[in-house]
């Protein structure tokens, strides 16, 4: 099949898998080839068991793969032949030397551009799809633009704004779409070419094109102002149990304020995911090295709100509980960060179940999704921790149930058969506000819960 134009992403993890299966659904008229250093994940992708849970992301990939969709590890054919490059590889937290534990660690960015111009024979347009430093589009072109072979590569910015466990509705019907460039003629004419393919399903009007250094600089900055709303309604929870103030209620009352809106305020035992407190800390770090150091400070209480707020939901349980859970059996329900996605990178569950098990207490997780991914974020805990499939038997025998994953699964329990297995008296600390915490307490549970007076038989 002759395809109008070759795409190709390097990068096939939460964010390149999905994307450029929407895009290969989208635009049958374009190759659309996703690779990656790690087999086993390319493996995942060509297989039946594809590697991350996503709601109708199979669907996707059977629906394009073998077609116009195709996961190789061959990173270098794949660039020889590409038009257009995405790259949407991991750009985590630093973790030594300069900037470490705040800037982000550039290293496997780097070496997909080199990896770029030792295998490029054309030019060809690169697209930043990974969360980047600002002004990182400059390095690259740098780096690339430094040939011999005098080649010239036109770096665009084209940010990802999609959530885990909405990916493919995000991805389908975006808010918007952002393409950075540069303003010259050559810039403008590789955004052009970025446009057209989103604008095979997403509306010109829901398109924005801007600078590349704004482009950059909007997606860090939307992680930040998202986060910075779940640690302001966090802040307010801890107020709202002191004053019998009720935390849904309140973010009800000011969400529908229209300029504050409703989306993003639900109180939680804190926010998790790969991106947000990374992509803060790469905020903060790029304003201490511009030397703003007041700017800094801001962005960083949003990410130390949310720490306290996590240690805050170990202390009601260690405080309600008699100040001592030694021994006892803690049920926790639900280990990923969020509900419909198995992944549990910087899930809150792993400090709280830390902490706990630091408090000798004799956790058992439970997670319809997340229990590999649990298992291996544990493994230095030996079998401290236990892990159990069965969320009735993770529950039996024990003292307390801290729900941390808002599974709506966990809604329909038959809570009144878990109270008759568990110990007396008998707790739920509900870190997602999911269940009903009067009908819990008739039962004859001690609630525990965010933002909310506890409810308590003694
Ligand atoms: P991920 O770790 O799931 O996937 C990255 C993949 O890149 C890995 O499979 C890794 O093996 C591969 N890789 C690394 N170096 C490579 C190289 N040189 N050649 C080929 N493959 C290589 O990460 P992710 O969650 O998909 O995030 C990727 C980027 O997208 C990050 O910058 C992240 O901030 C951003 N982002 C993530 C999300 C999200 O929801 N996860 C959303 C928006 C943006
Ligand atoms: C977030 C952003 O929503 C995406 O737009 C962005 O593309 C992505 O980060 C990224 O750059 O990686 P994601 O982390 O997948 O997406 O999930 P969110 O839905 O944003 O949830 C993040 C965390 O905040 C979760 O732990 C969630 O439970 C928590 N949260 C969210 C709350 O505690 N309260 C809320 O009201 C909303």
């Amino acid at each position: 099949m002759n395809f109008k134009k070759k795409i190709l992403c390097i990068g096939a993890g939460y964010v390149g898998g999905p994307t450029m299966a929407m895009i290969a659904r989208k635009c049958p008229d374009y190759k659309v080839t996703v690779v990656d250093i790690n087999p086993a994940r390319i493996a995942a992708w060509n297989s039946a068991d594809i590697p991350i849970y996503e709601p109708g992301l199979d669907e996707v990939v059977q629906e394009a793969r073998g077609r116009n969709l195709f996961f190789s590890t061959d990173v270098d054919a794949g660039i020889r032949e590409a038009d257009i490059i995405f790259v949407a590889v991991n750009t985590p937290t630093k973790t030594f030397g300069e900037g470490a534990g705040k800037a982000a660690d550039l290293q496997y960015w780097e070496k997909t551009a080199r990896q770029i111009l030792a295998n490029s024979e054309k030019g060809k347009i690169i697209v930043e799809k990974s969360t980047l430093p600002v002004r990182t589009a400059e390095a690259m072109e740098r780096i690339l633009n430094t040939n011999d072979k005098g080649l010239h590569f036109e770096v665009l910015s084209n940010p990802e704004f999609l959530a885990e466990g909405t990916a493919i509705a995000d991805l389908e019907a975006p808010d918007r779409v952002l393409i950075g460039s540069r303003e010259t003629p050559e810039g403008l004419q590789a955004r052009s070419e970025v446009v057209d393919i989103y604008a095979h399903w997403v509306p010109k009007k829901s398109i924005i094109e801007s600078n590349v250094w704004s482009a950059e600089l909007s997606k860090l900055v939307a992680n930040a102002f998202l986060a910075q709303r779940v640690s302001s309604i966090n802040s307010i929870s801890a107020l709202c149990e002191k004053t019998e103030a009720d935390v849904g209620e309140v973010a009800y009352a000011i969400g529908t304020d229209s300029r504050i809106g409703t989306k993003f305020l639900k109180a939680s035992v804190g926010f998790g995911g790969s991106c947000f407190q990374k992509d803060i800390l790469n905020l903060v770090y790029i304003c201490q090295s511009y030397g703003l150091t007041a700017v800094a400070d801001y962005w960083e209480s949003v990410v130390k709100l949310n720490d306290w707020q996590q240690q805050r939901f170990v202390q009601t349980i260690l405080s309600s509980m008699f100040n001592t859970v030694a021994g006892k059996r803690i049920a926790v329900l639900g280990f990923a960060f969020k509900a419909d996605t198995g992944d549990t990178r910087e899930s809150p569950a792993i400090s709280v179940v830390r902490n706990l098990v630091g408090e000798r207490a004799a956790v058992v997780v439970t997670d319809p999704k997340a229990l590999p991914h649990a298992k291996a974020d544990l493994k230095d805990l030996g079998d401290t921790v236990e892990f159990e499939d069965d969320v009735y038997k993770a529950c039996e025998g024990a003292h307390a149930i801290a729900i941390l994953t808002e599974w709506k699964q966990y809604k329909d329990l038959d809570f009144a058969r878990i109270l008759k297995s568990m110990q007396s008296p008998a707790f739920i600390f509900d870190g997602r506000n999911l269940l009903d915490h009067q009908a819990l307490y008739k039962m004859g549970f001690n609630v525990f819960a965010i933002g909310k007076s506890p409810l308590r038989h003694f």
